[in-house]
């Protein structure tokens, strides 16, 4: 494995742009089913009561499940082409959209949350950023806030292979698009230990849950 320049924003933005009509496959690959029903019938509870702000929702496969009994949530993204699939989606009142970086959350009022949601995404933020995203996120949320994070454990079986890993750790992938087009893709697979060292120190009660072919990191701020 060699060493190349991360995965740029831009290329992310682009990549799940061009993705976007048909970016739900990946929720019916049926050795995930019984992962997904249990991991969208847990989502509810934790926002229960809560102003949610959700980070890089895409088309919003997790949103009405984490929405449920949310008091209010913000479902953002950066892709107008995502998120046109979200909006597109009987969804309840109190759930709004945004686009929005996640990286700067630059356009976001003034406003604090009582919990925040990313769900796939943190296995696309290099290393390196993890920490200052984290900080900015959590600059955002109340004392005692929820923070659910869920992405893809590796399954050799189902996942696509890793391609290579660069100086700092990141891993990536070959991704090939239904046009022909192939993407590099960078896509980070925690361990518990390492998700949960990168939190930060407001991070208390940390539960991970590990699912076949997911893991669930929750945790509260202090
Ligand atoms: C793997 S998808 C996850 C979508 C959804 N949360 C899910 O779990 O199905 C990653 C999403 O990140 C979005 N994205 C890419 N770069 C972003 C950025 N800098 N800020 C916010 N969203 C971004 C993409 O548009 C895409 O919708």
């Amino acid at each position: 494995m060699n060493d190349a320049p991360v995965a740029s924003v831009e290329s992310m933005r682009e990549y799940y742009a061009r993705r976007a009509a048909y970016y739900e496959r990946v929720y019916f690959k049926p050795e995930r089913q019984a992962d997904l029903r249990a991991m969208e019938a847990w989502l509810t509870a934790p926002f229960s009561g809560r102003d949610v702000l959700e980070i890089a929702c895409g088309t919003g496969w997790w949103t009405p499940h984490g929405a449920r009994e949310a008091a209010s949530w913000l479902a953002t993204d950066l892709n107008a082409e995502t998120m046109a699939l979200a909006r597109g989606k009987p969804l309840l009142e109190s759930v709004r959209f945004a686009e929005l970086d996640a990286y700067t959350l630059d356009g976001l009022d003034a406003r604090r949350f009582s919990g925040a949601f990313a769900g796939c995404w943190w296995s696309h933020v290099p290393l390196a950023r993890l920490a200052p995203w984290l900080a900015l996120l959590h600059a955002r949320l109340d004392s005692g806030a929820r923070v659910v994070l869920l992405d893809n454990a590796f399954v050799p079986t189902s996942s696509t292979p890793l391609s290579r890993r660069d100086a700092e750790g990141n891993t990536y992938q070959q991704r090939t698009l239904d046009d022909g087009s192939v993407h590099e893709v960078l896509k980070n697979f925690p361990t518990r230990d390492e998700a949960i060292a990168r939190l930060g120190p407001r991070a208390r009660e940390c539960e991970w849950i590990a699912y076949e072919h997911y893991w669930v990191l929750s945790y509260l701020l202090s």
